[in-house]
């Protein structure tokens, strides 16, 4: 997969940008606040169709402006060549209502399921550690934003999961103040136990291929997820129903996943979140970021395409033999490098094309 060229208007801090990318490998250099992350995030939108780092999606329009697009264009391993857009809104256009978020590829309107998936990306940049350290809806936020690229049954069943989590913690709340029937829980029960048994098989196949991935070869040192399932079933639901009732919210599910990282030693495995140091912590990320783009590139639908690969400022903090690592990792596919200063890139074999912002 490449991405040929990107157009931003109104995105961030690019009032009218467009960049041809002509290489394998991209290096951008900018000082702080020259918008190199911005960059690396409307990339990462085109393939997500969500902002790696905003919570209100909104704040990547400029400011002052009412409507952003980010525009690119690809071109795949069979030579077919696509345009795919997002347009941006804060829900109003000249005081009408419009949706926030529009999706076009080659000019045609689709919805987020079919846009998802045209373009895959994996961001990789310090601000993952919090992965690892923070709290496990941002993991679950992020098994999603990996899911939701190579499987698009995934994407639908996790639109439609939250879709009818919220009517039925809606209903669970109407039950306790409003003393509604129980009859109707049965078709959220059902849709909530359909699409959530979904996501989480998939979660489970991704946090298994992590498992097996071993990217230091020979560097005793290898990590390990453990995925803390939420099940829900009748028989969960059942065990709470009273619980559940008094809280107004549902206590099981998917929506209630954590994930907790180890580093695998002999004779027993240390909690990345608790007990280890933050160089230990990076290396974890950083394994499973690798494993990430191995899990991206062999998913059926995107073979033999490999996800592009963006990199914000990871070069400082890691020691050299890691960046050997990431080295060697960055010829495989499409890969967008960011530093504040040239010198800070390291050196490649292969041919580079330089942005400087
Ligand atoms: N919605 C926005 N409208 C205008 N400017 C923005 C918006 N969001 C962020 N910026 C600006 O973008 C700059 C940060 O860009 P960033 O990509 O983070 O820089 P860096 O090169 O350090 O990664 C800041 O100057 C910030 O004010
Ligand atoms: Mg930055």
């Amino acid at each position: 997969m490449l991405l040929n060229s990107i157009s931003l208007t109104h995105f961030r801090s690019f009032p009218k940008s467009h960049f041809d990318f002509d290489g394998q490998t991209i290096a951008i250099s900018g000082l702080n606040g020259s918008g190199k992350t911005n960059l690396l995030e409307a990339i990462y939108l085109l393939a997500s169709a969500k902002s790696f780092r905003a919570d209100v999606e909104e704040e990547m329009i400029q400011e002052t402006q009412e409507v952003g697009h980010v525009k690119g264009k690809l071109y795949s391993h069979d030579h077919e060549k696509k345009e795919i857009e997002i347009v941006l809104t804060r829900g109003q256009v000249g005081g009408e209502k419009v949706s926030r978020k529009k999706f076009y590829v080659n000019g045609v309107s689709k919805q987020v399921t079919n846009f998802v998936g045209n373009l895959k990306a994996v961001i990789f940049g310090p601000w993952d550690l919090d992965l690892i350290t923070g709290s496990p809806g941002l993991r679950r936020r992020y098994l999603d934003s990996v899911l939701i690229q190579t499987d698009r049954e995934y994407h639908r069943a996790l639109i439609s999961y939250e879709k009818g989590l919220r009517q039925r913690n809606k209903l669970l709340e109407d039950i306790r103040e409003k003393g509604a029937s129980r009859h109707q829980l049965i078709f959220w029960n059902k849709l909530l136990i359909k699409n959530g048994n979904y996501l989480t098989n998939k979660r489970e196949e991704f946090l298994s291929f992590l498992n097996l991935f071993k990217p230091f070869l020979n560097w005793q040192l290898s990590f390990l997820s453990r995925y803390d399932r939420s099940s829900i079933s009748e028989t969960r639901l059942q065990q709470y129903s009273q619980e559940e009732v008094a809280a107004g919210v549902t206590l099981v599910g998917p929506h209630r996943d954590n994930v907790e990282f180890f580093l695998e030693r002999d004779d027993h495995n240390i909690d990345l979140s608790k007990f280890s140091s933050r160089g230990e912590q990076r290396l974890g990320v950083l394994w499973l970021k690798l494993s990430e783009l191995e899990f991206l590139a062999s998913s059926q639908e995107s073979r033999p395409d490999r996800p592009v690969l963006l990199l914000d400022d990871i070069f400082s903090e890691l020691d050299h033999r890691h960046r050997e690592l990431v080295i060697t990792t960055i010829g495989k596919q499409q890969t967008f490098i960011t530093g504040a200063d040239d010198h800070l890139f390291p050196n490649f074999n292969s041919k580079i094309q330089l942005i400087r912002l």
